[in-house]
């Protein structure tokens, strides 16, 4: 038998079409052989966010071109894998659909075992794959789709600690920008702006901050933004600067309060922690440094190590998705049968109460 796994993972929940081959060695050490991501926002930014309609057909265009070329890259044959990982939720449920079937396709053609794969799950042990972490740790997963804290205590082991009630967090700064006429995706242009701006020049809410419960909200953030900018209408360059500015101010304070909170509080569920614990962050909004700072800022209080994996992996890829399904295979997890079906919406934590907003992603919302 091989002394290590080697896996095909399929990545099709949003707006990046992804492929990837990735090898799990005996020691528990991966090693990614390939990882190819086409993204769509060149499809999807005249419209201001993702068009679901749009992503189903480009990705059913590019996926199988691309897992031939993350096949070759891999210098992979299909008889060469031992399974195939394909996510099956959450997400935009065209894409998943094109997503699953083929992974099913492939693993029925090749006589391999399928893993169905949650993507949260695959932003969740991308850490593992990155920094070798061990259980347990937290994760805060920062996309447009998803703002959630979530401690990961074992393969398949997890328990949401708090959500987004509302919008996400990159669903706010996407929305902000559009109100603000900059272009999207939002928080890059955010962030930008922000730079030459006066963060204290506008108050913005930082709701929920204070309250003992973990979850976020942004919607009254962007409400606020909207009622500032017209309230100074016609607005100028400098006011623009000085709102993305105080926007993220605002943000950094409410990460500050509910972070904060849950690093606490891992440190009372785990008072015997043996060495330092770690927070993990994740999605696209963890390229923006003002959050960064502040969460490494956080963690140096509380005696916690930051961990951000490199951008490309915090993003939406496949790599990550073939990780999971590793991590499932090396810990004996049975694969899924051919019938299983794509799920919109999937919650890392199954105990975890249904929340307004909780997965919900698009163009009009
Ligand atoms: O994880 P991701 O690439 O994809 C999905 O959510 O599907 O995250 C994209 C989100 C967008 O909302 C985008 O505006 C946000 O991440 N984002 C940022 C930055 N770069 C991307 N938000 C704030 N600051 C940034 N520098
Ligand atoms: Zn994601």
């Amino acid at each position: 038998m091989d002394s290590f796994l080697r896996i095909l993972g399929i990545e099709t929940s949003c707006d990046e079409t992804a492929a990837a081959v990735v090898v799990r060695h005996a020691d528990g050490r991966g090693e990614t052989l390939s990882d190819v991501v086409l993204s769509q926002l060149d499809e999807h930014s005249p419209f201001g966010g993702v068009v679901p309609e749009i992503a189903a057909r480009a990705h059913v265009e590019a996926l199988d071109g691309l897992i031939a070329e993350a096949l070759a890259r891999a210098n992979t044959k299909l008889s060469d894998i031992d399974a195939v990982a394909a996510t099956s939720g959450p997400g935009l449920i065209g894409g998943l659909i094109v997503g699953l079937m083929t992974g099913k396709a492939i693993a029925r053609v090749a006589g391999k075992p399928l893993y169905a794969i949650n993507h949260l799950e695959g932003h969740a042990l991308t850490a593992r794959l990155t920094d070798e972490l061990t259980f347990p740790y937290l994760m805060l997963l920062v996309s447009g789709g998803h703002t959630q804290l979530v401690l990961v205590r074992g393969v398949g082991d997890y328990q949401r600690w708090g959500t987004t009630i509302d919008d996400a967090l990159g669903e706010a700064f996407d929305k902000t920008a559009k109100l603000l006429g900059l272009p999207y995706p939002g928080g890059p242009a955010v962030e930008k702006a922000a730079r030459n701006g006066d963060p204290k020049r506008f108050t913005f809410p930082r709701p929920l901050v204070g309250e003992a419960r973990l979850d976020f909200s942004f919607s009254g953030l962007k409400t606020a933004v909207r009622q500032t900018a017209e309230s100074i209408a016609p607005v100028g360059e400098q006011a623009i600067a000085d709102i993305c500015a105080s926007f993220q101010r605002a943000i950094g304070r409410t990460l500050e309060d509910r972070i904060g909170r849950g690093l606490a509080r891992f440190r009372q569920e785990f008072p015997d922690y043996d060495g330092m614990p770690a927070l993990v962050v994740a999605g696209g909004v963890a390229a923006n440094q003002e959050i960064r700072r502040v969460l490494q800022g956080l963690c140096d209080k509380h005696g916690f190590r930051f961990v951000a994996p490199p951008l490309q992996l915090c993003t939406d890829n496949a790599v990550m998705i073939a990780w999971a399904g590793l991590e499932r295979m090396a810990a004996g997890m049975p694969a899924d049968d051919l019938d299983v079906a794509p799920r919109s919406r999937w919650p890392l934590d199954g105990e975890a109460k249904a929340v307004i907003g909780y997965g919900k992603r698009g163009a009009k919302s």
